[in-house]
């Protein structure tokens, strides 16, 4: 089947390295802006275990979407105005978690996502135009423009969902290791062979492993970050309540006892291994794995 012509474009668009000082300079807007980082942790999505945006965008959409059926029907001005309100003030919340994952991308996505946000700016811009002709009695211009909006919001969700799929931004990188790994206890080194208190890797086969050791305890994780798969063998540990592991790529924090994010942008836990010591020989054990 013929690839459609835009996509082309895409592809383009994310090499598109002309975008980057405006890239920069938005970045640093959205890092001053969202400082918090509980904050930054909610609109990411932690708490939720997978990224708000998606689910926040339903809102806008969907009244925009309803207001844009209503002005085909006659009488309904008054719910569709309801409606193209209530949107507006949904893609406030919707834009906020979008920027604060965008914020920490990679650069391709990033030029993607300044072209995806920039269409819902004047989308959200075209439906304000639009509510306010409609307060003003001026309904053929409030629909107009309210079509207008949807019309560039469709584009944008287009840019919006190759962001997501193609370029995976917001997916799980770690969702593939179970599938990956033999079920059952598997050898993984001799316990004086690990370095005390350091981040470690091993090879399971071709799957790269992040190994801690403290006393006879050691914990072993994914080495690809959940995030946007960067090698948590090369990030720092931090202590907060349990030892954690900080990517070095953006800065996500999980517990290495668990995998568990304890900071984002990751909302996916890395998969945790069982351990055990039989004669100083360290076996692992990935629950639920084949
Ligand atoms: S790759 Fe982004 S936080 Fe790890």
């Amino acid at each position: 089947m013929r690839r459609l012509p835009l996509l082309t474009t895409l592809d383009r668009l994310e090499n598109a390295a002309w975008l980057d000082p405006a890239v920069d300079e938005l970045r640093k807007i959205v890092n001053a802006v969202v400082r918090s980082r509980s904050l930054r942790d909610v609109l990411h999505g932690v708490p939720l275990g997978h990224p708000v945006h998606p689910l926040a965008v339903q809102l806008p959409l969907g009244a925009w979407i309803s207001a844009g059926v209503l002005d085909t029907i006659p009488g309904t001005e008054r719910a569709a105005r309801i409606l193209v309100g209530l949107g507006i003030a949904g893609a406030l919340p919707a834009a906020a978690a979008g920027y604060t994952d965008w914020a920490e991308l990679h650069e391709q996505q990033q030029r993607v996502g300044i072209v995806h946000s920039s269409g819902n700016l004047v989308a959200t811009s075209l439906f304000v135009a639009s509510f306010i002709q409609r307060g003003r009695g001026r309904q053929g211009s409030g629909k107009a423009l309210g079509f207008a909006g949807l019309a560039v919001a469709g584009v944008a969700g287009y840019l919006g969902g190759h962001l997501s799929y193609r370029q995976a931004s917001g997916a799980n990188h770690a969702e593939d290791i179970p599938h990956r790994v033999q079920p059952g206890w598997q050898p993984l080194d001799r316990l004086e062979n690990l370095s005390e208190g350091r981040l470690d890797q091993r090879m399971l086969g071709e799957i790269p492993l992040l190994v801690f050791r403290r006393g006879d305890e050691v914990s072993v994780l994914s080495d690809v970050c959940s995030h946007l798969s960067g090698p948590l063998h090369e990030g720092e540990i931090t202590e907060q309540g349990d030892p954690c592991v900080v990517c070095p790529w953006h800065g996500s924090v999980f517990s290495l006892r668990s995998g568990d994010v304890v900071h984002g942008p990751a909302t996916a836990p890395q998969p945790s291994f069982e351990t055990r010591v039989r004669d100083g020989l360290v076996e692992i054990n990935l629950p639920g794995a084949g």
